[in-house]
């Protein structure tokens, strides 16, 4: 007995000590996953916390990070917002260092190059400041379709077309993951407006959802391979997205083959059990609550133990990658001066030249008229969580232009200073600081140096004056005088937006006081036979078809991040040549778009009170574009569209001029082994370096359905050309790829027929047809 007793002892004495030394590594994920306790497997679902506001976290500012579990060498894995760059407080308490990361341009503004090298490189860059920083997850890339040019999101995102929004994607996680850390591919899915954004159910056709809505995520995660997916905010036909078990199960891990880490949105679920069944592997950012109501589904059945388990496996098969476990030496010490150099030369080649009057541009260095309230006031990014360190900091256009060599005029410059200051204060006191954050933050109404008066106060006799007299020290020449002395007034129109809010359609137009100023400057500048220049500023497509006949030149900046003032003159300039192309239609009126039919454009105040998380829908009817979204546009979003239907538009999809011109011959068509491949010569023809965009549109036979004129098959960017240079560029599109999702039979079907390949400068410009039949 005596003897049996001790072998039972030195038995359990050896599974303790087994125990004891039981840590994570590559291959015992399965032992470990059967070592853990209940509670630790819920603590590992279940995320730590938000680290935005909390002075105590590992790493201030982040967006969260998960348990860790010392006693089974399980580290917690570190998570920062992007997709503008690592977003982390600047400054952490009792610390004298900069913790400030690069503030790359946003999401839109990528889009626009086209160039899914560029995007490898700034995923890249991104990817490296979030290892050296210690962390191990970057929250991007966001690619959610722009289905509405209103969706307060927009700029995150890329554009109308899945196959850019993807292409760009994939090629930012590649980037980024090549650091080996990981991104999170950001909001799966169908996350198209921002009203009453958690509560909101996108209705939508199995076919616009395959070809369209998840078209862009599949490219994305095939060509990418993202570690992690984020879940999205809204419902998706009645079922909430991160408890949507055919999307995050049969569609994105069975169908399309990715294993991974689903996550949440942070606060984005609303039924724990129900989202951990459905393949929601980690709740982000964490509470208590959630791991309470995790372990009561487990108590009572509802949640099963082995479905916990391959959730807790796939979150071990991430943190086993992640530099986190491998204890990487992270320095902290990231020079950002070769990310700036990149930075600016991508924002200012994605730049989107609209309109070249008479070659006003490139200009060349000399005294200019500076305009507009942005001008002085750049907005350089995307602002709130996905904005980088909640604060803005960018080289002004200002200096961009003095650094360029041109005299920024001093008198207008400093009735703008002044009336900024003096305005902000005023608004500043009147607005929360949430409102700031998101951008929802008024800006000051237009002004017309050397008048004294708002611009809007102009139309009748001038005898409104607003003070600023007494706040401008400098001299006020007139608006004549000062177009005597310049070269060129340059006009910067800005809007900003951030999540939570959508746009109104309001915010579309042009304030009465921008179309004052547009007015005032081109009579007076044209007179003296001197140039209007445009800048847009803007994340989205604002109205241009009224105003654009009065002006010589309009260049979309977008949101170009921290260099704003320097790309900005290196696209003036020409020192870079902007080769930006629209990755959006631009409308000539808001409601033009099928799309417009249903979005919540001007969400009346009524309304707004139904907008608040979790509104109740008890007893009440629901409200359309509130509680719910009718896409019943369904595949006719953007350009599929504006072209199918022939309605003319302010510019279309892909357009965009440069400083120079190209040629297209020898386009050709060849069958290869899973499809086709098309070539086309484009040649520089005029007398700048260049490069150029070279699109593929496919015109598919109908085969017993609707088919949108032509739809977007591919895309290369030439190398910079000389003048006279060729480059003969070569773009596969496989059956797949030309494939419709047939509603009835349930399955993708690539028609019998003739195909026209065709190579567009825009969605409305073919230089090119060749066709095939299939
Ligand atoms: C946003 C996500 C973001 C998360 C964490 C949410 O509000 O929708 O895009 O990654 O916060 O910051």
């Amino acid at each position: 007995m005596k003897r049996l007793l001790t072998a039972a002892a030195f038995a359990t004495l050896l599974v303790n000590l087994h125990a004891q030394e039981l840590k994570l590594t590559r291959e015992n994920i399965p032992e470990i996953v059967s070592a853990m306790t209940t509670q630790e497997k819920v603590d590992l679902v279940v995320g730590c916390g938000a680290g935005w506001g909390n002075p105590d976290a590992k790493f201030p500012g982040t967006a969260g990070w998960t348990r860790a579990i010392p006693r089974l060498g399980i580290p917690s894995i570190y998570f920062a917002d992007g997709p503008q760059g690592v977003n982390m407080s600047q400054y952490r308490e009792y610390d004298v260092n900069d913790y400030s990361c690069t503030f790359f341009l946003s999401g839109s503004a990528l889009a626009t190059s086209w160039d899914v090298d560029a995007a490898q490189a700034i995923g890249q860059a991104i990817g490296y400041e979030l290892k050296e920083r210690g962390l191990d997850v970057i929250l991007g890339p966001g690619m959610n379709l722009h289905r509405n040019i209103l969706c307060g999101r927009n700029q995150e995102y890329c554009s109308e077309d899945p196959l850019l929004s993807g292409k760009m994607a994939a090629a930012w996680i590649r980037g980024a993951q090549s650091n080996g850390i990981a991104t999170s591919l950001k909001h799966f899915a169908v996350n198209n407006q921002e009203t009453n954004r958690k509560e909101n159910d996108s209705r939508v056709g199995m076919r616009a959802l395959r070809e369209l809505y998840l078209k862009g995520f599949e490219i994305a995660v095939k060509e990418g391979n993202p570690w992690t997916v984020m879940g999205a905010y809204n419902y998706l036909n009645g079922v909430h997205a991160c408890e949507n078990e055919w999307l995050l199960t049969e569609v994105l891990r069975k169908e399309w083959g990715w294993q991974g880490v689903v996550m949440s949105d942070w606060d984005g679920v609303v039924r724990q059990a129900d989202a951990v069944s459905a393949g929601c592997d980690l709740i982000e950012p964490g509470t208590d609550a959630d791991r309470e109501a995790l372990l009561s589904a487990l108590e009572d059945g509802s949640l099963a133990m082995e479905t916990l388990d391959r959730n807790v496996r796939n979150i071990l098969e991430l943190v086993v990658k992640c530099p986190s476990f491998s204890g990487y030496k992270y320095t902290n010490d990231i020079d950002r001066r070769d990310h700036q150099k990149l930075l600016r030369r991508v924002a200012a080649e994605s730049m989107v030249l609209l309109k070249n009057e008479g070659d006003v541009l490139p200009l060349k260095p000399g005294s200019v008229g500076l305009y507009g309230v942005s001008s002085y006031d750049l907005i350089p990014a995307n602002m709130g969580v996905n904005g980088v360190n909640n604060g803005v900091y960018h080289v002004s256009l200002v200096q961009g232009l003095r650094d360029a060599g041109f005299t920024v005029f001093p008198s207008v410059l400093r009735e703008y200073t002044n009336y900024i200051a003096s305005e902000k204060e005023k608004i500043a006191s009147a607005y929360p600081p949430l409102y700031k954050q998101f951008f929802r933050y008024p800006r000051p109404e237009e002004i017309i140096p050397g008048t004294g008066v708002a611009a809007t106060e102009i139309s009748g006799a001038l005898t409104v004056d607003l003070g600023l007299k007494q706040v401008s020290n400098a001299p006020r020449l007139t608006l004549k005088e000062q177009a005597e002395t310049n070269a060129a007034a340059i006009i910067t129109l800005a809007r900003g937006t951030g999540e939570a809010f959508d746009r109104t359609a309001s915010e579309f137009e042009l304030t009465a006081s921008e179309k004052m100023l547009i007015d005032s400057l081109s009579a007076v500048y044209h007179a003296s036979g001197k140039p209007v220049i445009v800048l847009l500023n803007v994340p989205a497509p604002i109205e241009t078809v009224s105003w654009r006949e009065k002006v010589d030149a309009i260049l979309l900046v977008g949101q170009p991040g921290e260099r704003a003032g320097e790309s900005i003159a290196d696209a003036l300039t020409g020192t870079v040549a902007p080769s930006g192309r629209l990755a959006d239609t631009w409308p000539i009126r808001y409601g033009d778009a099928l799309a417009d039919k249903n979005f919540p454009a001007e969400v009346g105040q009524d309304l707004k009170s139904l907008i608040t998380p979790r509104a109740s829908r008890e007893g009440r009817d629901l409200v359309p574009n509130i509680d719910y979204t009718d896409y019943d546009e369904g595949i006719y979003v953007g350009y599929r569209y504006f072209t199918t239907s022939k309605t003319d538009v302010a510019y279309p999809f892909g357009y965009g001029l440069t400083y120079t011109f190209f040629s297209y011959d020898k386009a050709s068509v060849e069958a290869s082994a899973d499809g086709f491949m098309a070539r086309v010569t484009v040649r520089n023809t005029g007398s700048m370096p260049g490069r150029e965009v070279v699109q593929l549109y496919v015109s598919a036979p109908a085969g017993g359905m609707d088919k949108p004129v032509r739809e977007l098959k591919g895309f290369a960017k030439t190398g910079m050309l000389a003048p006279g240079e060729s480059e003969t560029v070569e773009i596969p599109a496989s059956l797949y790829d030309l494939a419709s999702w047939n509603e009835r039979k349930g399955r993708w079907e690539t028609a019998h027929g003739t195909y026209h390949f065709c190579f567009g400068t825009s969605a409305d410009t073919m230089q090119t047809d060749c066709s095939v039949k299939i």
